[in-house]
């Protein structure tokens, strides 16, 4: 029994083993695992939950689904004794979001018996996401060793970024950012990215492929950009970027539509963002296969 909260947690080798996993899954192959899986989402979600919720049935699990307002967590209660109560309950695992970073997080893994799965906590993670991510460019490219790789918008507010950006560098990509700087981390060095760009335009000459974050505006709680629309002129993909693009992008979704991307182009010949979505159930498959196999 394992958990996945970081994915600065994983080896190469789990990486590649979870990768693997959700390719031949993608190609029909099936197991099947028994058990029940808590779904405890305080944060709004659609590809995520559901994607989890067909992982679940997909590998013979059963789900039980608890969302914010309904669970004794508005009433007062804390995390971990929510946590206390599904392990209490016999639950394998519990796959959560969260409007709170989750760090440090030994003690509660360590101290529970189930499963703890991270499906997004506030900005700091969103594993499946990048392990997303990271399958959809290696699917498109082949190799991911030397692949340039731009994030661009609210890198500040972005657990995509902060999942994807390790995983990436650990295959040998090369990641750089590109965002108005009110909207790029003061520890952005931490990241060792290549480049921090703030031309937009010149980032995308660099890239090989784009990646666009959604402009979190829930999280904002100060002007961080003058205005939507000055936003998406100097940073969001407008149909002149998209000519300009020589790869492709992708987008976690959801987007912001004329503030991220030009909604025109969000199915286009260059989008990977229905093949990030399908991935989520494979992905989401060998995860919880990973966490719950002895
Ligand atoms: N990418 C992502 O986490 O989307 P949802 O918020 O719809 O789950």
């Amino acid at each position: 029994m394992k958990s996945l909260i970081s994915v600065r947690e994983l080896s190469r080798e789990d990486v590649e083993g979870i990768i693997e996993r959700a390719s031949r899954f993608k190609g029909g192959e099936r197991t099947s695992l028994k058990g029940n899986v808590a779904l405890l989402f305080l944060e709004p979600s659609t590809r995520t939950r559901i994607s989890f919720e067909r992982a679940c049935r997909e590998l013979g699990l059963d789900t039980y689904t608890v969302l914010g307002e309904s669970s004794s967590l508005s009433k007062g209660e804390s995390f971990t004794d929510t946590l206390k109560t599904f392990e209490a309950l016999g639950f394998g695992a519990v796959v959560f979001r969260v409007p709170f970073v989750l760090f440090p997080y030994d003690n509660l893994t360590d101290s529970l018996n189930l499963s703890l799965v991270n499906a997004g906590d506030s900005t700091h993670q969103h594993p499946t996401q990048g392990l997303i991510d990271l399958l959809t460019l290696k699917e498109a490219f082949g190799s991911l060793e030397g692949l340039k790789v731009l994030y661009v918008g609210d890198i500040l507010h972005s657990r995509v970024f902060r999942s994807g950006a390790p995983l990436l560098k650990m295959f040998g990509a090369e990641v750089s950012v590109c965002g108005p700087r009110t909207l790029i981390p003061r520890d952005i060095n931490v990241f060792e990215v290549a480049e921090v760009f703030d031309s937009v335009d010149e980032g995308i000459d660099w890239a090989d492929a784009v990646v666009w974050l959604r402009l979190q505006k829930e999280r904002q709680r100060q002007n961080f950009v003058p205005s939507e629309r000055s936003y998406f002129e100097q940073f969001g993909l407008t149909r002149e970027r998209y000519k300009r693009l020589r790869g492709t992008f992708m987008h976690p979704g959801p987007v912001n539509r004329e503030i991220d991307i030009d909604g025109s182009l969000l199915y286009s010949d260059k989008s990977l963002i229905q093949e990030q979505v399908r991935n989520g159930l494979f992905i989401r498959m060998a995860v919880l296969e990973w966490c719950l196999k002895e």
